[in-house]
C-alpha cells in the first residue's frame, strides 16, 4: 500500500468513527409514532390502537414506540386529518365517514343506509379486493391506508322514541361529516348538522341537537345514553374505521421495521375485528342497566319501513361516491336498490 492510499484509509476509517457517533446514539432512540384518535380506551378502536402499540414494541424489540392519544386529547376529527398530512401525528383511525372532506369520497359508500346486512358482507368489501382499491385510493393524499378496523352497525338515539320514519320528523341529529349520512338524515325528515365527536354529549345535553347515531360502544362510553332517552337498535348503517399513516414517514422506515410494523397492524386488525361486536354488546348491556335509557328493537316491518324511506339515498349518492366503487360494492354483498 502506498503512502497516499495508507493515509487515504486512516481518513476514511476516522470520518467513519466522527459519523458512527451519532449514528449509534441515533440507533438507540426509538422511532416514535404518535397515534391519535377520538374515542374512548375502552372501545373496539381504543382496545386495537393500544394492542398495535404494545405489539409494535414487541416485534421491533423495542425500536418503535407507538403513543397512543385517545378521546381527541391530541386533535378533534378535521383537526387530526391535517395533522395526520403535515407529519404532527403519524398514524390515525378515523371512521369511514370522515374521508369525504378530505376529496376521498368513495368512503361514504360506507355510509349508505342498509347496504351491509351482517359483518360477513362487509368484511367482502373490507377485507379484499375492493378495500384494497379503496385504500390506494389514499395514496395522492400522502396518506397511506393500513387495514380496516370494525365498530359495528349504528343506533338511532334521542329523547323521543325513533320508531318509525315519521319520528324524526324536524329532529336535529348530529351526524358525522358524510354527505351521505346528510342525505339519510334528510330522508328522513331530520335536520342533520355535522360535529366533531368530542362536541357531541355536550350539544346532546343542552339541546344544540336532539339525537345521533352510532354504535352502541361509542354511545356509552361518551355517556351519551345519560342525555339520551330512547335508543333504537336499527342497525341501519354500519361504521368501522380506516388506519391510515403518513406515507412519506412510513416510506422512510427501514425494510425490517416495515415488516415488524406490518405484523403488528395485522395483528391488531384480527383483534379488532374479533372483539368488536361483543364491546358492542357490553355495552348494550350495560346501557340497558342504567336504567337511563329505554332502548328499543324494531320489528322486522318497522326495519323495512326505515329501508324503504332511505334508499333513495343510494342512487342521489350514486355520482357522489362513483357509480364504479357503488357497483363493486353491490356485487360483493348482493345488495340491490331495486329490489326494495
Ligand atoms: C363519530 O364521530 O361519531 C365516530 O365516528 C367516532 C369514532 O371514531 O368512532
Amino acid at each position: 500500500m502506498t503512502n497516499i492510499s495508507r493515509r487515504s484509509c486512516l481518513g476514511a476509517a476516522a470520518a467513519a468513527l466522527a459519523l458512527s457517533l451519532p449514528l449509534a446514539a441515533q440507533a438507540q432512540a426509538p422511532i416514535v409514532i404518535k397515534f391519535s384518535h377520538v374515542v374512548a380506551i375502552d372501545t373496539p378502536k381504543g382496545k386495537a390502537a393500544d394492542m398495535f402499540a404494545k405489539k409494535a414494541a414487541e416485534l421491533t424489540k423495542g425500536r418503535v414506540k407507538v403513543e397512543v392519544y385517545a378521546n381527541s386529547t391530541l386533535y378533534k376529527d378535521k383537526e387530526e386529518m391535517e395533522a395526520l398530512q403535515l407529519g404532527a401525528v403519524q398514524m390515525l383511525a378515523p371512521s369511514l365517514a370522515k374521508f369525504g372532506p378530505l376529496g376521498v369520497k368513495e368512503f361514504e359508500v360506507f355510509d349508505l343506509p342498509f347496504i351491509f346486512d351482517n359483518t360477513a358482507e362487509l368484511h367482502k368489501v373490507t377485507q379484499g379486493p375492493v378495500g384494497k382499491l379503496l385504500l390506494s385510493k389514499l395514496e395522492p393524499k400522502g396518506i397511506r391506508g393500513l387495514a380496516f378496523w370494525d365498530n359495528g352497525f349504528k343506533s338511532f338515539s334521542a329523547n323521543k322514541p325513533l320508531r318509525a320514519p315519521a319520528d324524526f320528523r324536524g329532529v336535529k341529529m348530529r351526524i358525522q361529516s358524510s354527505k351521505v349520512l346528510e342525505a339519510q338524515m334528510r330522508a328522513l325528515g331530520s335536520l342533520p348538522q355535522v360535529m366533531a365527536f368530542s362536541e357531541v354529549y355536550q350539544a346532546l345535553q343542552t339541546g344544540v341537537v336532539d339525537g345521533t347515531e352510532n354504535p352502541i360502544s361509542n354511545l356509552y362510553t361518551q355517556k351519551m345514553h345519560e342525555v339520551q332517552k330512547h335508543l333504537t337498535l336499527s342497525e341501519h348503517g354500519y361504521l368501522g374505521y380506516a388506519v391510515i399513516v403518513n406515507k412519506k414517514f412510513w416510506d422512510g422506515l427501514p425494510a425490517d421495521v416495515h415488516a415488524q410494523l406490518e405484523q403488528a397492524m395485522k395483528e391488531a386488525t384480527e383483534h379488532a375485528n374479533k372483539i368488536a361486536q361483543a364491546e358492542n354488546e357490553a355495552s348494550l348491556d350495560a346501557v340497558r342497566k342504567s336504567g337511563k335509557t329505554t332502548v328499543y328493537s324494531p320489528t322486522p316491518a318497522e326495519r323495512l319501513e326505515f329501508k324503504k324511506a332511505t334508499v333513495k339515498v343510494h342512487k342521489e349518492m350514486e355520482s357522489r361516491i362513483g357509480k364504479e366503487t357503488l357497483d363493486a360494492v353491490y356485487k360483493e354483498t348482493g345488495f340491490d336498490p331495486a329490489k326494495l
